[in-house]
Parts: C-alpha cells; structure tokens; sequence
C-alpha cells in the first residue's frame, strides 16, 4: 500500500485500571479493579488510527521492544488494520514504552509513564522510499523521543530537512515536558527555531508551548488550574505570532475546549508546503482567527490533540479549504473528547458529517478578545489582525506581559 501520510515518532501501550470511585492509593492497602483495559496510545497510534478511520492512507512508523508490551501494542494496532502495525520497528535494546493511566472517576487522572523504546526513535526510522511515496509527514512529540531533542534538535531538524527535499509536507505535534527532568534541561527555544523553519504546519497545544516559550508564567498559571482554560486570547495570539515568526507555514494552537487559535504567513510560504499545500494558498495566508469548539458530551480528553490534528491533516490532504479544515479538526476533537481514549468516538468523516446535518452546532461563547468579529459563514471569529502580513513584522509588544 503505498501512503499518503507517515505518521512517525511516540508510540506506547496504555494501561488503564477500572479504578471505582473514591479509591485512594495508601502504602500497605488494596484497591479491587473493575478489570484493566489496554489501548494503543500517544501520537503515532491515536493521530495515526483516527486518519485511517478517516479514510486516509496511512503509514506508522515509530519502535516497539522486543517484549510482550510490543506484541501487545502491535496486535491492537493490527486490530483496526493489519498494515497499521507492518512498519514499526522492533528494538531489542529497550523496553515497549507504557503509560499506566490511573484515572479514579470525578478526579484528575494520574499517568505513571515509562519512555521506553520511544527514547531511541531516530530520524533514519523513517526510510527515504517511505518519504518518497507519501504527501505528508506527521512527527509526533518529539520532546519524548531523545534523539530527536538532543543536540538542539539535529535529529528533527534532520528527519525534516529530508522530507522537505523529498517534497513531503511536514507538521509536527509536541506534548509537556517536565521541567524539572532531561527534557527540561533541553534548550526549547533554540531547537524550535531550528526546527519551525522546516515545520510547514505546526500543531501544539497552547500549554505546552507556553512551557516552553515562558515557563515561569506557565507554572504561575497551571497552579491555578488548566492553562488553555486560563491564558487571555491576546496572550494566545502573542504565543502564536512569535512562533510564526520562527519559520512555519501555519501555527495552530489547541485550546481544549475553548477551541483553537490559527495563524498563517504569506501566500509564498503557504504554497512552498509541499505536495500537500493548500491549492488555493492566497485564502489561507495571513490569516488570524479562532475555532469555537462544538459541544460535547465530555468523558475524557486523553489524545483530542492527536485526533483534532486527524482531523485537520484528512482536510489538508483531501483539498478541503480552510474553513473546512479546521471544522474538521474541531469536530474530530470533540468527537474524541467523548470517549476515554482518543479514537473511540471517530468513526468516520461521513457520521460527523450526519451529526452537523442533525444539527449539531458550534459553541460560540463570548469573543475571544474585544476586537474580534465573528464571521458566521466561515465559523470563525477574525483577529484583529487578520488579513495583516503577520509573520513578516516583528511585534513591539511584548511576546507574553
Ligand atoms: N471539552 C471539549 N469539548 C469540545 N471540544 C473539545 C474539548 N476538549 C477539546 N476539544 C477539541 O479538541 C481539540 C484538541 O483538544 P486539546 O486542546 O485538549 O488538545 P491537546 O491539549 O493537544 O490534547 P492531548 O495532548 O490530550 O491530545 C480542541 O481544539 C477542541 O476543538
Ligand atoms: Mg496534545
């Protein structure tokens, strides 16, 4: 089968115990389960799956050890389709990466993480003849793949440098690091100039780059509660410009349920996106404008990230607009968020659309700032500064008060 997209980078087994409610863990007491579940996790397996239930041709590429947690993982990805497990790569020397998500109901929930084989994904995982065949490629987290963040980032930078020359379109995803840890010790602003110039669609959420880009702010607020929740709409688009001046063709930032934020650079940059750029480039560049979120019946949000960025990436390489491209990855996100893993709810591009014909309508809420207008037919509100070359000029404000 010849892909459309490779999606490549952190893969792990989930482990997740029917914790009843109000359990607690005390030394020396036992907690009764209601059986465990297990679910092929992190990007490669939620972004990847939720493509494929999208019905995009899809590759994944990331390492498995040489255990029974691997042949677990495989055999759950195997499960949605036998080619989804053929190209992971067996590594002898570590152990299958794992999270334990321990999510005792009305609480928060508690992951206990083992990076694993994902310590030793590296740029040459993803084969020339894989980036030659496909239209894009997808990294995911590579703040949790080492070789991949060490020396300021060569590893990414070397991995999309060629996909790049190979034509392919490029979007990276990344998740929290702990700043307290190795990852925390990386310098983040550094690798992400070295890597955003070769990123053509870059797709975090808007906690972990403000982690990375202010990190005392960011402890500030994530004591006080969820940061996509807490950070001012204008501090959400500070964020964005200063990475879009750092080299991509778009940024958007994932904003839980408030939504996402998008920026776009101009026209030229928009087309250089590889094979899979937007045709009609001119209507989506330098654009500034907020995604309200669909409503929806929240069980939990693990992977909505990875699934919004499905849904995103099906409209990018099906030809969709963009209005129709971010619907998309709204709509897939929210879909996710009403299951406990990531892929459950998305069960197609042609049911979500039958939900928006049953009338399943965005969620509006209040603007996201004062000057923003809302543009009904688009479904989105229009920063103020929309239609401005944004990446182009350096902001005089600060990039985050
Ligand atoms: N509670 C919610 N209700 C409706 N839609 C949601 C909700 N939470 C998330 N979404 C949708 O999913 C998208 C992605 O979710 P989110 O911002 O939580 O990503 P994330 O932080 O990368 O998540 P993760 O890393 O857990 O995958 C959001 O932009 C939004 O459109
Ligand atoms: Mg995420």
């Amino acid at each position: 089968m010849s892909p459309d997209a490779v999606v490549a980078g952190h893969v792990c087994l989930d482990i997740i115990p029917a914790l009843p409610r109000g359990a607690r863990f005390v030394p020396g007491q036992m907690i009764e389960i209601g059986g465990t579940g297990f679910a092929a996790g992190g990007a490669v397996a939620n972004t990847g799956v939720a493509l494929h239930r999208l019905g995009v041709a899809v590759c994944l590429v990331g390492r498995v050890g040489a255990d029974r947690y691997g042949d677990l993982l495989r055999h759950i990805l195997a499960g949605h389709a036998a080619h989804l497990a053929e190209a992971l790569h067996r590594d002898d020397t570590a152990a299958t990466a794992h999270t334990y998500i321990l999510s005792v109901p009305g609480a928060d929930r508690m992951l206990v993480h083992h990076a694993g084989s994902n310590a030793a994904f590296r740029d040459t995982d993803v084969s020339d003849a894989l980036l030659a065949a496909a239209r894009a490629l997808h990294l995911g987290y590579p703040p949790t793949l080492e070789q991949m963040y060490r020396d300021d980032g060569a590893g990414t930078v070397a991995l999309l440098t060629r996909a790049r020359a190979a034509g392919v379109t490029t979007s990276v995803d990344m998740t929290q690091i702990d700043l307290a840890g190795r990852t925390g010790a990386a310098d983040w602003p550094t690798i992400l100039r070295r890597f955003l110039p070769l990123t053509d669609l870059f797709l975090p959420s808007v906690g972990e780059m403000l982690q990375l880009l202010d990190p005392a702010r960011w402890r500030r607020l994530a004591t006080q509660g969820d940061v996509a929740t807490l950070l001012p709409a204008r501090d959400v688009a500070a964020l964005g410009r200063a990475l879009l001046a750092m080299g991509p063709a778009l940024v958007m930032l994932k904003c839980g349920a408030r939504g996402l934020y998008l920026c776009s650079a101009s026209a030229a940059r928009l087309a250089a996106a590889g094979h899979a750029a937007p045709r009609d480039a001119a209507a989506w560049a330098d654009r500034e404008l907020w995604v309200p979120a669909y409503p929806a019946d929240l069980v939990g949000t693990n992977g909505a990230g990875d699934a919004a960025i499905a849904g995103f990436l099906m409209g990018v390489l099906r030809g969709f607009g963009l209005s129709r491209s971010l619907d998309a990855a709204v709509a897939v996100g929210a879909c996710s968020v009403e299951h406990a893993d990531a892929i459950a709810g998305v069960s197609g591009w042609p049911a979500i659309m039958q939900r928006k014909a049953a009338g399943w309508r965005r969620d509006w809420r209040d603007p996201p700032g004062p000057a923003w207008r809302r543009d009904d037919a688009a479904g989105w509100w229009c920063g103020p500064r929309d239609g401005a070359p944004l990446a182009s000029h350096t902001d005089d404000e600060e990039l985050i008060p």
